[in-house]
């Protein structure tokens, strides 16, 4: 029998809350399907961090490279000023275990909580692989002359052959794997963003030749936004930069049904991934048992395909799916018709 070991960090708001029901259901998902684990919970975030002034060590990420996964609840606290956790303990976590792709899903599963008007299920469904290393988020730059009038702020956008290179070699790989179009977009701005976007999309056609298979298509990022609600149906897998894979998979989220429901996975294809909700940490949420746990319940199953227990990740979908179709009155928090432990409680009821 498989055993892994998962490093839990709820984190802030609404996190914890969404973490318990994740757990519950992989608890549930382990006894059927035949696998074990062990659970260590890490208190990284808000609160810790406005009590001992630490975000993330050296140790910690050490200590977290000994582990099979990470399963993330949400970071991000209403007291701290907006940058020093998110940099501080997310974008760390990401950078410093080389989780080199964000992973995600856009799947529509109940057509009644679309936003779009007249789409079907199967007309949403593609994935987006984002590069999750480098790009805006490298946090190059520099202030010159800060609070002055003629003050220059600027921010580099650090794109390298290898890391470019590596995440469209698995957006690639994983569009041949899940075998459905098998069309790969790429998303950019060779318009504009002169450098950065012709390695992209010179690397693009170079490794596009050794796909033969895969269908290829290249979109502006601004008319990608446009297609994600006219015709969200021509997507399979779309590949693109940390900035806009960060902005479009929030529009994304929406056509899918909302924060609610969307997950994603922070992978290091030889290393330690790290699963979590893509929503935020809810702080208006938080304590109130009326958040959607359903987000990290779908991360809680991409972390078990990806340890490879994929019939067991299968199941926790297909849970997830009949809820949605079945249960719920909507996908936002307070308006499901249940309350975030009853929602919890139906996925591990029909989980089969
Ligand atoms: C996300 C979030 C993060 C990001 C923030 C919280 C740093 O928006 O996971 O998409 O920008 O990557
Ligand atoms: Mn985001």
């Amino acid at each position: 029998m498989q055993t892994y070991k998962i490093a839990v960090i709820p984190g802030d708001g609404t996190g914890p809350e969404v973490i318990n029901e994740g757990l519950k259901v992989l608890a549930a998902a382990a006894k059927k399907y035949n696998f074990t684990y062990t659970s260590k919970m890490f208190d990284f975030g808000g609160a810790r961090y406005l009590k001992t002034g630490k975000t993330l060590d050296v140790e910690d990420i050490k200590e977290l490279k000994d582990y099979s996964a990470i399963y993330l609840g949400a970071i991000g606290h209403p007291e701290v000023k907006p940058g020093i956790l998110e940099t501080g303990v997310l974008l760390k976590l990401r950078f410093s275990l080389d989780q080199y792709i964000n992973l995600r899903p856009i799947k529509l599963y109940n057509p009644a909580f679309c936003p779009l008007k007249d789409k079907k299920a199967e007309d949403i469904d593609f994935v987006v692989v984002r590069e999750n290393s480098e790009g805006l988020y490298k946090g190059m730059g520099e202030f010159k002359d800060k609070g002055a009038k003629d003050e220059v702020a600027i921010q580099l956008s650090y794109n390298t052959r290898k890391g470019v290179e590596r995440c469209i070699r698995y957006a690639f790989e994983y569009t041949r794997k899940r075998n459905k179009k098998k069309k790969l977009t790429l998303c950019g701005k060779t318009n504009v963003l002169t450098f950065a976007w012709d390695l992209w999309q010179r690397t693009f056609d170079e490794v596009a030749r050794e796909y033969p298979d895969i269908s290829t298509d290249y979109a502006h990022v601004d008319a990608t936004t446009m297609w994600f609600v006219k015709n969200p149906e021509w997507f399979d897998v779309i590949v693109t930069d940390n900035m806009f894979g960060d902005i479009i998979t929030d529009l994304g989220a929406m056509i899918q049904g909302g924060m609610g429901i969307a997950a994603g996975g922070n992978i290091n294809p030889e290393g330690v991934s790290m699963f979590e909700p893509i929503g935020g940490s809810a702080p208006k949420y938080t304590g109130k048992n009326v958040i959607n746990p359903l987000a990290a319940i779908c991360a809680a199953g991409m972390m078990l395909e990806n340890l490879g227990e994929e019939k067991a990740g299968k199941a926790i979908e297909d849970a997830v799916i009949k809820v949605v179709t079945t249960k719920l009155k909507s996908l936002a928090a307070g308006k499901m018709g249940y309350s975030t432990t009853e929602v919890g409680d139906l996925v591990v009821d029909n989980l089969s």
